[in-house]
This record gives structure tokens, sequence and C-alpha cells, in this order.
């Protein structure tokens, strides 16, 4: 058999789309699914009545406390229909048949008249043949998934960790009755590393754990050095994340309950301190977000693949003002002399970004992202038309794009300096004695009202989600400019202002715990990322890397801080280069303000207006 590759690079508006579902207790999440249309029966068969009968007998045996069943319908072996389903270990029974009945509603949609068909969901797999196929390992069609965030800190560790606990799932997993294990390790006192291994249980335990090594092995090579990543074949497979995305309570294997290590409790009085400020909202903005994968490697034939869904945008009518800001792929290779590395400037999660210089004599940064398909041009320039209307100082301005071919590109205003971290973070005294205090005040103001735009001056809600030190630029005059919204989420006034992603982006340091564990984001989870950075410029120190202090574990600022706040000894925190220029008060009232944005508990985190004006305010 033919083995076909196909890579689905689901393009940025379905990634949106994804992300933008918030998840529903009683609705089943899908995944994707593969059935070959070179195997097809004729509607109004037998095999189609056998099909609806096999599909009535799944769902209605999914209400036993098994999670699998398989069932075969059909009195010849011409017409007959093979089938199973297989919910995660960890759901419940009543989870386990909505998803399964879900799953025989929903299939006929992606697959009317195939006979062999695959279709996962987040808790429960449906696959049905006109071919026995019980009690045999399949390790194909597999479907690949990522999480787009990159391990950053330590990821030599992050992987060791990894493999250790998928050897111990995949021995828990063969061993076990029910054929389905997880395991918790900690990674970093924040970060902690959740796996899973499931195999359907006709499956003896040789063939289980030829299976799951085997999906172990594709995990490694498709998502090392991701955030999250899962193998999903029709007889077992792997996830794992960094957030806990089973259900904990209800496992057998006795898994500590994740621990936060809390800072102490602020010494000053949360939120009754900071005046609020209510301030009114108008312009459109929005985001734009990295591709999801998907890779789906089907050895059966070719797949049907995933139809994006068409997301409904106001901004249609605006279709015409988007043509303009279109720029040529000839324009740009001119620009960035077909994109040579003498022009780079830097690669980050989204691709690699370039120096262009325009025939008008204007400097761009390109910014060359990862391939796309085709699929949801439209979507992308509904976003690109949105994005351009965020315009603000603070704000690293888009001036267009460009769509041709396998290129997708997006066109930034150039900003001369580099990104913050260059400077504070630098080794060379020079470097960062560039970043006298009053430099640091106007960039940590900057920031502020940057960010303070992005969530509350805006139609739409806007949250950045990856904010940190290499994603503010600096321009000549050093005033500070916020770039990658890449990761951020739009929201309408009128929705939640918190969500709930299955793929969490972002950056290790800078992540709220409530974000880093269980994907809980919110205008908070900025909130806290700037408290991060406001600590990372007044000290001149790194959150994770390159600070060690050996009383604390684990040795992050933030926790430093607290503790050196607590014993009235905070000026121990300033950047030696500061001592000249920084006045001891107004130092510890931006660290509070630091200490106040990093408190773990979100609800208490001052919102951004607050912050900007309590920086301004004078110190009492
Ligand atoms: C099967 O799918 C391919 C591509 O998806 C399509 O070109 C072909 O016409 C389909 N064949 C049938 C019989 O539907
Ligand atoms: C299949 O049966 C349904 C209802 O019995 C009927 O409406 C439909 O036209 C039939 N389709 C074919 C292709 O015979
Ligand atoms: C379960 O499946 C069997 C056939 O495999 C069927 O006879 C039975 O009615 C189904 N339902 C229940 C509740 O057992
Ligand atoms: C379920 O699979 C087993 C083999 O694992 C087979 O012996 C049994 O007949 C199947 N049950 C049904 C109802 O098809
Ligand atoms: C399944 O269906 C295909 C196409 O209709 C056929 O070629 C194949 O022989 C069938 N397999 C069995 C076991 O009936
Ligand atoms: C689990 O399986 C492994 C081999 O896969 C074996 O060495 C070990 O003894 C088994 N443990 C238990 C408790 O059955």
């Amino acid at each position: 058999m033919a083995q076909v590759v196909i890579h689905v690079l689901l393009s940025v508006t379905v990634t949106v789309i994804t992300l933008l579902g918030l998840p529903s207790t009683t609705e089943a999440d899908y995944l994707y699914h593969i059935c070959p249309n070179s195997t097809v029966f004729t509607p109004n068969s037998t095999f189609q009545s056998n099909l609806n009968h096999l599909f009535s007998d799944l769902s209605s045996n999914a209400t036993r406390n098994t999670g699998f069943y398989n069932a075969t319908t059909g009195r010849t072996p011409t017409d007959s229909v093979y089938g199973l389903f297989l919910c995660r270990g960890d759901v419940t029974v009543a989870a386990c048949k909505s998803c399964v009945t879900t799953a025989t509603l929903e299939v006929v949609t992606h697959c009317p008249i195939e006979k062999q068909v695959v279709i996962w969901y987040d808790d429960c797999m449906l696959r049905y043949s006109n071919q026995s196929f019980f009690s045999t390992a399949a390790e194909s069609p597999a479907v690949f998934m990522w999480n787009t965030g990159i391990v950053t800190t330590e990821p030599n560790r992050f992987n060791q960790i990894l493999e250790a606990s998928m050897t111990e799932v995949a021995t828990e997993t063969t061993n076990g009755s029910d054929k389905f294990a997880t395991k918790e390790a900690k990674f970093t006192g924040l970060i902690r590393l959740y796996s899973l291994g499931q195999c359907t249980q006709d499956l003896s335990s040789f063939d289980c754990n030829t299976c799951l090594r085997e999906a172990i092995a594709q995990l490694r090579s498709c998502c090392g050095g991701k955030l999250g990543g899962r193998v999903l074949y029709p007889s077992c497979n792997v996830r794992y994340e960094v957030y806990p995305f089973y259900h904990q309570n209800l496992m057998s294997a006795t898994a500590p309950a994740p621990a936060l290590a809390p800072p102490p409790a602020p010494p000053i009085k949360g939120k009754s301190q900071l005046p609020s400020l209510v301030i009114a909202c108008i312009v459109a903005s929005v985001v734009l977000s990295v591709p999801a994968v998907v890779v789906a490697r089907c050895f059966f034939g070719k797949s049907r693949l995933v139809r994006a869904k068409r997301q409904k945008n106001k901004a249609e009518n605006d279709m015409t003002t988007v043509e303009s800001l279109q720029f040529d792929l000839g324009t740009i290779e001119a620009a960035t002399k077909k994109f040579s590395d003498d022009n780079k400037l830097g690669e980050g999660g989204f691709g690699q970004v370039f120096k262009g210089t325009l025939d008008n004599g204007q400097e761009i940064a390109v910014k060359r992202l990862s391939k796309s398909s085709g699929q949801g041009v439209r979507e992308f320039k509904n976003e690109v038309l949105l994005v351009v209307k965020l315009q603000h100082r603070n704000l690293i301005r888009l001036l267009g794009f460009c769509l041709e071919g396998e290129e997708t590109i997006l066109v930034y205003e150039y900003v001369p300096n580099k990104s913050l971290d260059y400077f504070y973070l630098s080794v060379e005294a020079e470097k960062r004695e560039q970043l006298n205090w009053s430099t640091r005040c106007t960039i940590i103001g900057g920031i502020a009202r940057g960010i303070l735009y992005l969530h509350e001056d805006s139609r739409l809600r806007v949250i950045h989600r990856d904010l940190k030190a290499s994603n503010v630029l600096l321009d000549a005059n050093m005033n500070p400019k916020i770039s990658d919204f890449g990761m951020a989420r739009m929201f309408g006034v009128d929705d939640q202002t918190q969500g709930n992603t299955q793929r969490i982006v972002g950056t290790y340091g800078y992540m709220a715990p409530e974000y880093a564990m269980k994907g809980l984001y919110s205008v908070k989870s900025d909130v806290f990322s700037f408290g991060i950075l406001l600590l990372e410029i007044l000290t001149g120190r790194k959150n994770f890397l390159g600070f060690h202090h050996p009383t604390t574990s684990p040795p992050t600022l933030l926790i430093y801080a607290w503790q050196l706040w607590n014993e009235g000894k905070v000026l121990e925190l300033m950047d030696p280069l500061l001592k000249d220029s920084c006045s001891p008060d107004e130092f510890s009232r931006y660290i509070q303000i630091g200490l106040l944005c990093g408190q773990e508990d979100a609800k208490i985190r001052p919102t951004m207006s607050s912050v900007v004006l309590f920086k301004e305010s004078k110190y009492q």
C-alpha cells in the first residue's frame, strides 16, 4: 500500500476558530476524521441499514461503564459492518455516551458513503469498516497534532521528563485491564507535565505495547520541543500537555494534586489600594494567530481534508480596503533582496523576520510565516484588516500582507532598535546603561499603555497572551512598541472576557499560573506577564534564566521579590546600574505594582487601567 503523507496546515483563521470554541461539557470536541473515498457503499443498501443498526448498538452500549464496545451487524459477510467506540479512560459514562452519540450523528456528514472510517473526538473515537479489524493493532491512518507553543526553558530536560513519563504510561497502559493510564510529572515549580496513553480494549497486552511504542516514537518526531502533542492511531493514542486535560479525580492512578508554589500573601491590601478607573472603548481591533497544525498520515488511501468552517466576519464589507493592503511577492523579494541572510533580523515562533526597503525608501519588517495552505484566504484578509486598524504609538503597526503561492507574509513598520531584552539582559554594561531610570520609566509606561489599549480602548478586547521582553521593540527614541499579537485573541465586548483553550501558547517565565496550569486566560493573564516584565526591567534580571538565589525554590524572580519585599529589603532588587538615577521610593512603588500584577489569584490582580493610573499617581 502506498504511503501518502498529507500535511494539513489549517489557516490562521481556522486556529482562531478552534481556539475560540469555548469548551462545553455537553458537546463533544471534534478532532479529525479519515475515510478514504475509494471504498464506498450504495445509499439505501443493506450495508447502510446495517451501519445504522451498528450506530444504534454502539450508542446504546455506551452506557456501560467500560468505555469501550465492539459490535458487528449484518448476516452475510459482504454487507456486514464491524465497529467499535473507545472513550477516553477518565470520562464519565454520561460524557462517553454523549460523545459516542454525537460521533454517530456527525460522522455521516463527514463520511456519508465511505465504508472504512475513523473519527476522533477529545472524549472518544468511533471506528467502523466492512472488514473485521477486532483484536488487530492498526497504526494507520495516523493523525498528529501539536501545540504550536515551544518549550523555551530547559527543553532538553523537558524532553527527558516527557520520555520518562511516556515510558511509564506505556507500561501502565499495557498492564492495566482498562488499557488506559495517565502520568503527572513536575517540570518546574509552576509547570507540570501531564501525559496519557490508551489502547482499544480488544488488543492483547503485546499489541497494545507495540502500538504505544510506535505512537511514542512518532510523538517524539512530530512534537518534540512543543508544549503539547498527540498521536492518534485507530488502535491506540498518546497525548501530553502542560496542563491537566484529563479528570484527575476519577483516576485510579494516585497522582499528586498539582502543586503551585504560591508567593506569600501580598503585604499590601490587594486591589483596595488601587483606584479603579472606567475607560470608554472605541475602535476595532484584532489578532492574528499561529497556524495550528494537524498532520494526518494516511496509509489506506487519500483522505478527505477537513473543511474549515467559515467564520462570518463583520469586516467582510471591507474587502476592497483589504485589497489595497496587499503587497505582491515581487515587491517583497526586491525589498528583502530575496530574503537574503544579510537582511534577516531574527526568527520567532511564527517564522523568520527580514528587514526590507521599498522602492520609495520606506523601511519595513517582513514576517515570513511558516507555510500555510491556501485555505482561509478570505478569513486571513479579514484578520489583517482588523489588525491594521489597531493603531497606537506603543504597538508595532501592521502595514499589509502578501499571499502568493506558498508564501504568507506580513509587512510591519520597521523599528530600528532591537528588542527590550537585548538591552537589559545584555552582559555589556554599556547597553544596559542606555536604560537609565527615566528611560525605563518611559518603557514601562509605554508598555502599560499599549496593553491598556489592547484590553480596553478597542471595540474588541484583545489579549496578547505572549507578552515578554523579546516582544517589545524599542524605536530610535527608546519608545517601546509591542509586537506579535500573533497569540492574542479577540473578544466582542459583550462576550465573556475569559476563555479556556486546549492549546496553550505563550512563554513559560511569563505565563500566569492559571494559564500554564489550566489553559484559563483573561486580560489578567496579560497583567501577570506585565508584572514579570516590570520586575525584569527594574532588576535587569530574567524571571527564570540567569537568576539563582540559593535559598529560594523555585528560583524565580517573582518569588524572590516577594521575599525581599516582606523582609523590607526591596532595594536589594535594584539593578546596580540604576543606583544613581532612581529614587528609592519610586523604585519601591514600581516593584509594588509588579508584585500586585504577579499575584497568583487572577481576581485580585489589578486591571491595566488601574496600573496606568497607579503608576502615574503620586506615591502616598
Ligand atoms: C475522491 O476524492 C478525491 C479527492 O478528494 C476526488 O478527486 C475524487 O473525485 C473522489 N472520488 C469519488 C469517487 O468521490
Ligand atoms: C433512500 O431512502 C430514502 C427514504 O427511504 C429516500 O428518501 C431516498 O430517496 C432514497 N435514496 C436513494 C438514493 O434511493
Ligand atoms: C448492545 O449491543 C448489542 C449488540 O452488540 C445489542 O444487542 C444490544 O441491544 C445493545 N444495547 C445494549 C443496551 O446492550
Ligand atoms: C468483539 O471483538 C472480539 C474480538 O476482540 C470478538 O471475538 C467479538 O465477537 C466482538 N464482538 C462483537 C459483538 O462483534
Ligand atoms: C470492503 O469493501 C470494498 C469496496 O467496496 C471491497 O473491495 C472489499 O472486498 C470489502 N471487504 C470485505 C471484507 O468485504
Ligand atoms: C507490566 O508490564 C511489564 C512489561 O511490559 C512487566 O515487566 C511488568 O512486570 C508488568 N507489571 C505488572 C505489575 O504487571
